[in-house]
């Protein structure tokens, strides 16, 4: 088994597509194992996307993370992070496959409706960043 971290971002959140995200998540056999909903800081943003604060859309980024809620979760599942990042499709809404959650829910590069980690060291990151090991049962 193995962890990875996914947000379900503010234009999705927005758009009332959390539900059908979440559900598509249990379809697909990950178990759930940290959820919450917050309104990140751009702060708090910049923080997590560290690694990207030289690419020239770092700003338009983290003003986006911190235009609205989001939901962050902790997911379960045998290769979570390459089935996570299979079940989400390509960065761009527009070059991901039929029947991934950014296709479907995507609208553009910087819109893209989810996120997930891209590697085990990620992961780690990304998931103490947001949670606390009581929080993931
Ligand atoms: P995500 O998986 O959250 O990781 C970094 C994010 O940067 C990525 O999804 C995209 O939403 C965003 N991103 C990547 N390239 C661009 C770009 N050219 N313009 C705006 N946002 C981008």
């Amino acid at each position: 088994m193995e962890r990875t971290f996914a947000i379900i971002k503010p234009d999705a959140f927005a758009a009332g597509s959390a539900g059908k995200i979440i559900a598509r998540i249990y379809e697909e056999g990950f178990k759930i194992v940290g959820l919450k909903k917050l309104y990140m800081s751009k702060v708090e943003a910049e923080g997590f996307y560290y690694v990207h604060k030289e690419r020239p859309f770092f700003g338009e980024l983290t003003d986006f993370m911190s235009s609205g809620p989001c939901v962050v979760m902790a997911l379960e599942a045998d290769n979570a992070i390459a089935k996570w990042r299979d079940l989400m499709g390509a960065t761009n809404p527009a070059e991901a496959a039929e029947g991934t959650l950014r296709r479907e829910f995507g609208s553009s590069i910087g819109e893209n409706a989810t996120h997930g980690s891209d590697a085990p060291e990620t992961a780690a990151f990304e998931l103490s960043y947001f949670f606390n090991g009581l929080e993931l049962l």
